[in-house]
């Protein structure tokens, strides 16, 4: 039968302390998820592995002591940059070369005006491109046979503290990732709103 990853995705709140991620599969994770759509391409994030076990407490501490930051072989701290729109972003080098300086100016200017023209903008637009992220993650991670947890759950300014994030940087969400431990029970999967609830048609 056909997997669907999406099905078999569940947050799972036990993760196997015995079983670390392999190297080249924690890799491929990420070289999959990075495939998300990002407003011009800006891909306005960083990931931040927090793996050893110093780190995890640390991350546990501002993570209202969530458990699960303890148990998982790695939490990522999946930063969004607020300022990914702006000149300082390398991406604009790679768009560099595939577009005319003209153009280029032009998109600059665009995203200067959609979503850097103030907080408010900065911020849907940091939080949603890396909310993209984040879920590609963590069906990258299901596909690969890797559960996962996301978790807003956290003191963001602790968190950013603590691992020096940049100014621009909050941190848009955690996601633990590890393998799903057989011995807990996991409780059924929560009431979904479906098609007819939540699609208007016009
Ligand atoms: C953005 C976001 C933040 C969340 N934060 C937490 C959290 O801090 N702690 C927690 O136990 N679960 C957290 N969750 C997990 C949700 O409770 C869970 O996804 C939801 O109940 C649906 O369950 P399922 O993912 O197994 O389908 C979060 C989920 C999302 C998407």
């Amino acid at each position: 039968m056909e997997r669907n990853i999406f099905e078999e995705r569940r947050s799972v709140k036990f993760f196997d302390k015995s079983r670390k991620i392999d190297e080249e599969v924690f890799r491929k994770i990420i070289d999959t998820a990075v495939l998300a759509p990002s407003a011009f391409n800006l891909q306005p994030w960083r990931i931040i592995a927090v793996e050893s076990e110093e780190a995890k407490q640390r991350l546990y501490n501002a993570a209202m002591k969530q458990d699960k930051v303890l148990e998982a072989p790695i939490v990522l701290i999946v930063a969004a940059d607020y300022e990914g729109w702006s000149e300082s972003n390398p991406m604009w080098g790679h768009i560099a070369k595939t577009t005319t300086e003209k153009r280029l100016a032009g998109s600059m200017r665009a995203t200067k005006r959609l979503y850097g023209a103030d907080e408010k903008r900065q911020i849907k637009y940091a939080e949603s491109n890396t909310g993209l992220l984040a879920m590609s993650i963590m069906l990258a991670a299901k596909y690969y046979g890797v559960d996962s947890h996301p978790m807003s759950g956290m003191d963001a300014e602790q968190v950013k503290n603590e691992f020096a994030l940049k100014p621009s940087e909050s941190p848009c969400m955690l996601i633990c990732l590890g393998y799903f431990d057989q011995s807990a029970e996991l409780s059924p999967r929560a009431k979904r709103r479906g098609f007819d609830e939540i699609v208007k048609r016009v």
